[in-house]
């Protein structure tokens, strides 16, 4: 029975395997730094004496014109290789003959693909970090002109305190200042070279690992060659932060959706960065932030996923690993796509001061501030407080704010209110008061702006 379709399985079956086992299609993406890698290794190879000069020279030459290939589409990296490292040995053997088959001398492929996937995430860190550096600037210019912008600040959605748009923004610059701090931070611990880990055990060739090390940028070798070929670490600080820059986009993404809102209008999106609907003429969606916020999840799948793959994994490398990188370069891919539109969109957002402002007058947002005025003049607070509740109530049921209210009405629940209470709770009054570090007053928004300024000047 077997000889009836055995041949035919067992090479479908091979071809599956194959196909099962090979990362070409995702690890292509990496030919320049493999190729980056390779180099470094042959420099130190022929310094060690472990390769001729004549040796070296041409194997460089091979290397770089592979390099340039690839770049200039006249070689097409093909799928029939098992993975982009083969694919550069077995084109370079082709090109140059016997010395590229000595390439591979004192390396294994577990030392080399933790050393491409480093220098591959190491190049996608400035990346990231520069896009980081585009959103602060955008939230800068607008925190310097909307010094004065009065808004409400809300808790539980609900309107809490009067507060400005400088001071909203700014609670989202210092969450992009941390994100660059976490970028920085992840990009310092995994600087250092895993190539000469070999494929657990490092290598008997005399390799020197501090060349190679510096020749690629590294601050030095790895120190341990069985954690050298495994370590993920890095890749998994590079994922929780990318999923806290997109929980922060996601916030930011809700609350430019909610003042996008019909009832809202505290902003315009550029119709460039918004989209129609196919049915309803009027519409004017906001599917930017909407997707940003939606592709937040897939990021964090990719670092549950990572997570996951590496938690049972043994010392040393196991192939589990090869799950390292699809995720990755899909939770990049994301992240920089999101943080590119999103500076984009910000760049481009009209902001509706005059609505902001009125929505910040009525919704009793200065209360707390009436209440403060009575406790200035001698009253327990939480006196204070039932007053102005009583107040507010009164208003509620005139339907005006609570600078409407006639001094007599004041006067009738509390005869400590003077005329200087409209003063006291007047928006301007209620925030440039509010003046202790990290306030939305004036005084404290220009210090804190100079120091925002004097931070992008040093990033
Ligand atoms: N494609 C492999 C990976 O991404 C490369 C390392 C292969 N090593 C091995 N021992 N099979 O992990």
């Amino acid at each position: 029975m077997a000889q009836l379709w055995g041949g035919r399985f067992t090479k479908e079956t091979d071809q599956l395997v194959y196909n099962f086992n090979a990362s070409i299609s995702f690890d292509k993406r990496f030919y320049a730094q493999d190729i980056r890698g390779s180099i470094a290794h042959v420099m130190m190879l022929a310094r060690q004496g472990i390769l001729t000069d004549i040796e070296k020279e041409k194997i460089i030459e091979g290397l770089e014109g592979i390099l340039d290939d690839v770049e200039q589409g006249k070689l097409v990296i093909s799928d029939k290789y098992e993975d982009i490292h083969s694919f550069v040995e077995a084109t370079l053997i082709d090109r140059i003959g016997e010395p590229g088959k000595k390439l591979h001398t004192g390396r294994s492929r577990n030392d080399q693909v933790a050393l491409d996937m480093k220098l591959y995430i190491r190049d996608e860190v400035h990346m990231l970090d520069n896009l980081v550096e585009e959103i602060l600037l955008a939230i800068l210019t607008i925190m310097e002109e909307n010094v004065d912008t009065y808004m409400p600040g809300f808790t539980h959605l609900q309107k809490a305190q009067p507060i400005t748009l400088a001071h909203h923004m700014g609670a989202y610059f210092e969450m992009f200042k941390r994100d660059h701090e976490r970028l920085t931070d992840l990009y310092r611990r995994m600087n250092t070279c895993p190539l000469g880990s070999g494929a657990l055990a490092g290598t008997t060739y005399p390799l020197d690992r501090e060349y190679t090390a510096r020749l690629l940028g590294f601050e030095g070798p790895t120190l341990n060659s069985m954690d050298g070929v495994s370590d993920r670490d890095y890749l998994l600080e590079l994922l929780s932060s990318l999923s806290i820059i997109m929980m922060h986009l996601s916030r930011f993404s809700e609350e430019v959706i909610i003042w996008n809102s019909n009832e809202y209008q505290f902003v315009e999106i550029d119709d460039a960065y918004s989209t129609g609907s196919s049915i309803m003429p009027q519409k004017k969606n906001p599917d930017i932030a909407e997707l940003v916020r939606g592709k937040t999840g897939r990021v964090y799948g990719a670092l549950n996923a990572l997570l996951t793959t590496m938690k049972g994994i043994p010392l040393a490398y196991n192939k589990d690993m090869q799950e390292d990188k699809e995720w990755a370069f899909d939770a990049i891919d994301t992240a920089k796509g999101c943080l590119t539109l999103f500076a984009g969109m910000l760049r481009s957002m009209q902001f509706n001061k005059a609505r902001m402002k009125d929505s910040a007058r009525h919704g009793f947002t200065n209360a707390t501030d009436a209440a403060d005025y009575l406790v200035n003049h001698g009253m327990p607070f939480r006196d204070a407080h039932g007053i102005v509740g009583q107040l507010v109530l009164t208003c509620i049921d005139k339907k005006i704010a609570l600078d409407e209210l006639p001094l007599e009405e004041y006067q009738k629940i509390c005869p400590a209110f003077e005329k200087d209470i409209y003063d006291a709770i007047s928006l301007e009054t209620c925030v440039n008061k509010r003046i202790t570090t990290g306030a939305p007053g004036r005084m404290a928004m220009e210090e804190t702006l100079a120091m925002y300024k004097k931070y992008m000047e040093e990033y």
